[in-house]
């Protein structure tokens, strides 16, 4: 077996807006997650860290710069870059009218958006956030680089959710984020608009960003660090089913309002970004730990694909698919999938008195930790590549992978290890796994978490921006210039 990767393999990183678009120019300080993390109570309670997202490595104005790292410093071709739907629309456009068609349980089925809506969505549209992502989007075809573009990678307008109001009392709360169907609707007009205005630029399109971890984190988290810090599993399936939702209508939307974008698998290409994790008992000689990781592994590996690709929704979690929960009209497309992997996870049954889905504890990682806690685990990652492409037969990208390692002094083993575990998967198994991510190109703003982690390939120091490599740059640079493991 050589070392070689298929010929037009897709070498790059993964960024996201709110994470590195702040620190240079205009904030985007009109989104749920904004006031998450500046919330006072969050802040005290210590779900947030208190870190403010305007000393970000400013991505907004140095994008070409960032750009050249990406060629020159890492002869990267592609980048995947997302859009901030609070910088384009910071205050509500609902009152832009679309006809929408409920399913029998009042769920949103079909959403019409025709050019004239697109039209006035743009003279509402914030022209600085139009103008700007426009140059750089422009500035990654100019330097040549394969341009994925993420529509969904987690901040919602404030107008849409509003997580203090949500995490204090739901109950009277009007603006719910994926919870409501108003979310789903104007989510689809958003990508609509995206398609319509950017299509000669981008290449490949995402739909969202991990569904499950926005339930999971969101809604059915004891330590509940992601807006609106719920502990639900009512609620985690909701969003689940929504975001599903989301995702086909999305998909449909795209392929229908961007007439230009051209990518190998073929034109307008859209596909769907899981973050696919190994789970495994805790106790192998526990019979409960054995079904608890097994419920895990189905509720957050499998649900939403099976979703997504099958229009099942086990709402009752019991792996069966009865008459009322399939769903095949929701079932509308996704020509890739594009796989988040990081780590295994040990689970342990512990019996909180909740549903089941809730009965369960992540196990602190032993033995070969990253600086986060998370288990350094590369033949995950062949395991999870084997399972999407076997299970729903799409061609794959590795759309993030990486680590937080403060010192540098493991993230190049870690890139290796999983650069070996992916070349088998492609080789060995023959997946086929177009391209690869890396998660990050320089350290960010990580959620809750602020910036005491670092996954950056790059560091940046937070007040001249100056971006410093880590030792790993040049063995990423080696392998994606000579399109083989070294
Ligand atoms: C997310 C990123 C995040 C990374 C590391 C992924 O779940 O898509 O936004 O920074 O993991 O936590």
């Amino acid at each position: 077996m050589g070392k070689e990767f298929p010929e037009g393999f897709l070498w790059g990183t993964a960024i996201s807006s709110f994470q590195v678009e702040m620190g240079r120019g205009e904030p985007s300080d009109k989104t749920d997650w904004w006031a998450w993390v500046h919330d006072k109570g969050n802040i005290e309670e210590g779900i947030v860290s208190g870190d403010n997202p305007l000393e970000g490595p400013g991505f907004w104005e140095l994008y070409g710069e960032d750009f050249k790292l990406l060629k020159e410093g890492l002869c990267n071709n592609s980048i995947r870059v997302s859009v901030d739907w609070g910088r384009f629309f910071p205050e509500p456009i609902d009152d832009i009218p679309v006809h929408v068609k409920l399913d029998d349980e009042g769920h949103v089925c079909d959403v019409e958006i025709t050019e004239e809506i697109l039209q006035q969505m743009d003279k509402r549209a914030n022209q600085n956030a139009v103008k700007r992502y426009r140059k750089i989007f422009t500035e990654a075809k100019q330097q040549d680089i394969t341009l994925m573009l993420t529509l969904f990678h987690w901040p919602i307008p404030l107008w849409l959710h509003d997580p203090i109001k949500c995490k204090t009392d739901m109950e009277n709360a009007t603006k719910r984020g994926w919870l409501d169907n108003k979310t789903v609707i104007e989510f689809t007009k958003f990508s609509a608009y995206i398609a319509y205005k950017y299509g000669d630029v981008v290449d490949l399109y995402c739909t969202i960003n991990e569904p499950r971890i926005i339930s999971e984190h969101g809604y059915l988290s004891t330590w509940s660090e992601f807006p609106p810090g719920k502990n639900d599993p009512d609620l985690y399936l909701l969003v689940m089913r929504n975001l599903a939702i989301a995702h086909g209508l999305c998909y449909e939307h795209v392929k229908k309002w961007d007439k230009t974008s051209f990518s190998k698998l073929g034109p307008c290409t859209v596909g769907l970004v899981p973050v696919l994790q190994v789970f495994a008992p805790h106790d192998p000689n526990d019979p409960r730990d054995v079904e608890a990781s097994k419920l895990i592994d189905y509720a957050f590996n499998e649900w939403g694909l099976n979703a997504v690709f099958h229009g099942d929704y086990d709402m009752n979690l019991d792996y069966l698919i009865e008459p009322d929960e399939q769903k095949p009209y929701r079932v509308r497309g996704c020509d890739y999938l594009g796989i988040n992997y990081y780590s295994r996870w040990k689970i342990k049954y512990v019996d909180k008195g909740m549903k089941p889905l809730a009965n369960f504890k992540l196990m602190p990682c032993e033995g070969d930790c990253t600086d986060y806690g998370w288990e350094i685990y590369p033949d995950g990652l062949r395991e999870v590549l084997n399972f999407a492409y076997k299970r729903y037969r799409r061609p794959l990208y590795i759309t993030e992978n990486g680590i937080a390692d403060e010192k540098g002094d493991t993230r190049t083993r870690y890139l290796l290890a999983h650069m070996e575990a992916l070349h088998k998967t492609i080789h060995l198994d023959k997946v086929p796994v177009l391209g690869y991510y890396h998660w990050t190109l320089m350290d960010n703003f990580e959620w809750s978490d602020g910036f005491k982690i670092h996954f950056g390939l790059y560091r940046v120091d937070k007040t001249s921006k100056k971006r410093s490599p880590t030792s790993t740059v040049a063995i990423y640079k080696k392998i994606s210039e000579n399109n083989a493991l070294p």
